[in-house]
């Protein structure tokens, strides 16, 4: 198919976005966004044509939002390539793109934050305990200026995925979240903008992590014990390189609570892992459990 290499118009304030959102909400036209940071790869293209799917318009917004690091972690070093971004989306037929500036989304006398439980406690909760509440945030705020029908998100953060569908649904905000399978590199690694910080021979331990949770999901499908196959998953992955494992948790899919095999509920395999300054996220899903 011959790619579309038109330009991408790119709007900055909250008043342009909306007045070019109200336009096609009045000819009928729905709208999909696509939250991200920027530094596109192809998990991010894969989400657009996903939107492109299920909507007519497809907004792509790119803001580094600053209320989801804590001071020690790599905002200041987050990748950051907004002519690469815009070429990408060009290249997929992207409709708009929403990047406004800090001030725009957090004004001089900014003062309000949505505080999440419930699928937010544990896991990146527990290692980055203000993480979710800047997410959270930052995507009730993007709802509130795109308006959109419908929000998709890469089931890579999967936890992510469950906090932003029970904000909408606790907050009854008006659109549907849709998750999108993660993108892989042929050798398993999930696609992530972070992955760029990865030096070569940290590049080549990466895929070790899917490979441990893959083996963990089977064995649980299996009929082993979850307990067991976590042990030796993170002893694996200790031994191919990776310098600390935050967790390796399986958790039930949908509440991301605790998760029995007996329960005919999907599970998840769920980790964190560090190759040298970089911290790694994962997930796959058990298939259903031998009885
Ligand atoms: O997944 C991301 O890139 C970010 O957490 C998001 C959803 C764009 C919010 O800043």
């Amino acid at each position: 198919m011959a790619s579309r290499t038109r330009n991408v118009k790119t709007l900055r304030t909250v008043k342009d976005i909306r007045k070019a959102v109200q336009l096609w909400r009045k000819a009928g036209e729905p709208v999909a966004l696509v939250p991200t940071m920027g530094a596109l790869h192809n998990g991010h293209l894969t989400l657009v044509r996903a939107a492109q799917a299920k909507a007519k318009r497809v907004v792509v917004s790119i803001f580094v939002n600053p209320t989801q690091f804590a001071p020690t972690e790599d905002l200041a070093r987050y990748p950051r390539d907004e002519a690469g971004d815009l070429a990408k989306l060009a290249s997929v037929g992207a409709d708009l793109v929403w990047a406004p500036e800090p001030a725009e989304m957090y004004p001089e006398g900014y003062a309000t934050m949505i505080d999440v439980k419930g699928a937010a406690l544990g896991l990146e909760g527990e290692f980055r305990p203000h993480h979710f509440g800047g997410v959270a945030t930052v995507c009730c705020k993007l709802f509130s200026q795109v308006t959109p029908d419908y929000a998709l998100f890469g089931e890579k953060d999967f936890q992510q995925l469950a906090v932003v569908r029970q904000m909408v649904r606790d907050l009854n905000l008006p659109l549907a979240i849709v998750g999108v399978p993660t993108v892989r590199e042929a050798d398993g690694l999930a696609l992530s903008s972070r992955n760029r910080y990865l030096g070569p021979e940290e590049r080549a331990i990466a895929p070790a992590l899917n490979a441990a949770l893959l083996t963990v999901a089977e064995k649980i499908a299996g009929g082993g014990r979850a307990g067991v196959a976590v042990k030796s998953a993170i002893t694996a992955v200790e031994r191919a390189g990776f310098t600390k494992v935050d967790y390796i948790a399986v958790r039930d899919a949908e509440t991301l609570g605790e998760w029995k095999p007996s329960s005919g509920r999907p599970g998840r395999v769920l980790a964190a892992a560090w190759l040298g300054r970089t911290r790694l996220i994962d997930n796959v899903p058990i298939a259903a459990v031998k009885s």
